[in-house]
């Protein structure tokens, strides 16, 4: 009895085993001999979330330390996706070049997740939304703008006062969102005023504060951050059908939001205005927040800048200022502090879904990653940024353009 278990044990083994052998076998000869290895791979210790929490701390730094370690590319598992980072020249091509790589399909689930816009209308829209900005702001078409623009931005100078100590940021946003979103969306449209503006501002800064947390998960996750995203969306689902029935004929007359309007035709108005309002704060409030604080923070600069702003528009209380799109070519050195700035205070990164195996430095990134970009880091490497970073050394860390 004892020997027939015995037997049926053997035969079960012997079975495995074969089995085994089998499909180790198979795996061998199906796989290509030259498939490369993926990227070296950062996963953290707990289930799901990954690295994410590492990550979370202090994203650029993260992101630094790892190019160290693991080179120009490498993958981070966080928070149920796999994002691999690149840099260097290879890594750049392929990620501005490769037609293995979809921006549209790395910012879907985001845009759903901020502006509760669908997958399909986000698909079916996307290209005619991005048609009529570039035309409707395009660098022959921003005299309009400049000239709008200049005159709202003095009237919000004009009502501060001359000495102060407000955060610089606080400034900024003041002025800049409402000279911005009056231009943008027509005069009064958005809460602007003194009296109207507060609830809207805490609710936007919210929104603004939490947006990136919010694209990746889902909003019940953020009480707070979804209360404000649904206040915004609520008060865009207001103004909208007022803009429709006053939406001027003549193509001169509109405002970009009547452009929106007239793109999407009744899909999503409110869910594209906010992304709009927000496209509109989100890079050009910090851009103009770390220009001044650049150039407030080095007398140096500081007076250059001053003294070519008075050699072309005179001196500060002088006369009316009244700034054309002409006038802006006049000032190259304020230019060229905008410019810093965007370098060196330009968005930690930016995304691509990789839809088809893809190669770079000898390894194969599998679909379904997320490719991810830093401009803030290659923004500072020496490589592309030699001469100014040359200078910053010679003048002891001070001088930055
Ligand atoms: C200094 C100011 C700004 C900076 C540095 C900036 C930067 C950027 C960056 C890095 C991207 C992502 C590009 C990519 O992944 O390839 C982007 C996208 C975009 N920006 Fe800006 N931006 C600025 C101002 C604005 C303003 C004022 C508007 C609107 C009035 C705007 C509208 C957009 C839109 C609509 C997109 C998405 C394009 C698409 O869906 O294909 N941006 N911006």
């Amino acid at each position: 009895m004892a020997e027939g278990r015995m037997m049926e044990l053997h035969s079960a083994v012997g079975i495995l085993l074969g089995l085994l052998v089998g499909l180790l076998v198979r795996s061998l000869l199906t796989r290509s001999p030259h498939r490369l290895p993926p990227p070296p791979c950062i996963r953290g210790w707990i289930p799901w979330l990954g690295a994410a929490l590492q990550m979370g701390k202090d994203p650029l730094e993260f992101i630094q330390r790892a190019r160290q370690k693991h080179g120009p590319i490498f993958t981070v598992v966080a928070a149920g996706n796999r994002l691999t980072f690149v840099s260097g020249d290879e890594g750049m091509s392929a990620f501005f070049k490769s037609k293995e790589v979809n921006f549209l399909q790395a910012v879907q689930k985001p845009v759903q997740h901020t502006a509760s816009v669908k997958e399909e209308t986000f698909y079916k829209l996307h290209g005619d939304i991005l048609k009529m900005m570039t035309f409707r702001l395009s660098h022959n078409r921003l005299n309009a703008h400049v000239t709008r623009l200049c005159s709202e931005f003095s009237s919000h100078l004009d009502q501060l006062s001359s000495q102060g100590t407000k955060e610089l940021y606080d400034l900024v946003r003041q002025v800049m969102y409402p000279a911005v979103v009056d231009n943008l969306f027509g005069k009064g449209v958005c809460p602007t005023t003194k009296d109207t503006i507060k609830e809207f501002e805490e609710h936007f800064r919210t929104f603004d504060e939490g947006f990136e947390r919010g694209s990746q998960l889902p909003e019940w996750f953020f009480k707070n951050w979804s209360l404000s995203k649904q206040w915004l969306l609520k008060l865009f689902k207001n103004i909208i059908p007022k803009e429709e029935e006053s939406k001027p004929s003549e193509d001169s007359a509109k405002t970009l939001l009547h452009h929106l309007l007239d793109t999407i035709r009744g899909n999503s108005a409110h869910n594209f205005s906010l992304l709009l309002l927000w496209a509109s704060q989100a890079n050009a409030n910090p851009v103009s927040f770390w220009t001044l604080a650049f150039i407030i923070s080095d007398p140096e600069i500081y007076k250059k800048v001053i003294s070519e702003i008075t050699s072309v528009f005179g001196e500060r209380g002088q006369h009316h200022l009244s700034i054309t799109a002409v006038d802006l070519k006049k000032v190259p050195y304020v230019k060229s502090c905008v410019l810093e700035a965007i370098r060196l205070r330009s968005p930690g990164v930016i995304t691509r879904k990789v839809v088809k195996p893809l190669k770079v430095y000898n390894y194969e990134i599998p679909p379904g990653d997320l490719l991810m970009l830093s401009p803030y880091w290659i923004h500072r490497d020496p490589k592309y940024f030699f001469q100014i970073l040359k200078n910053l050394n010679q003048n002891a860390g001070r001088r930055r353009w």
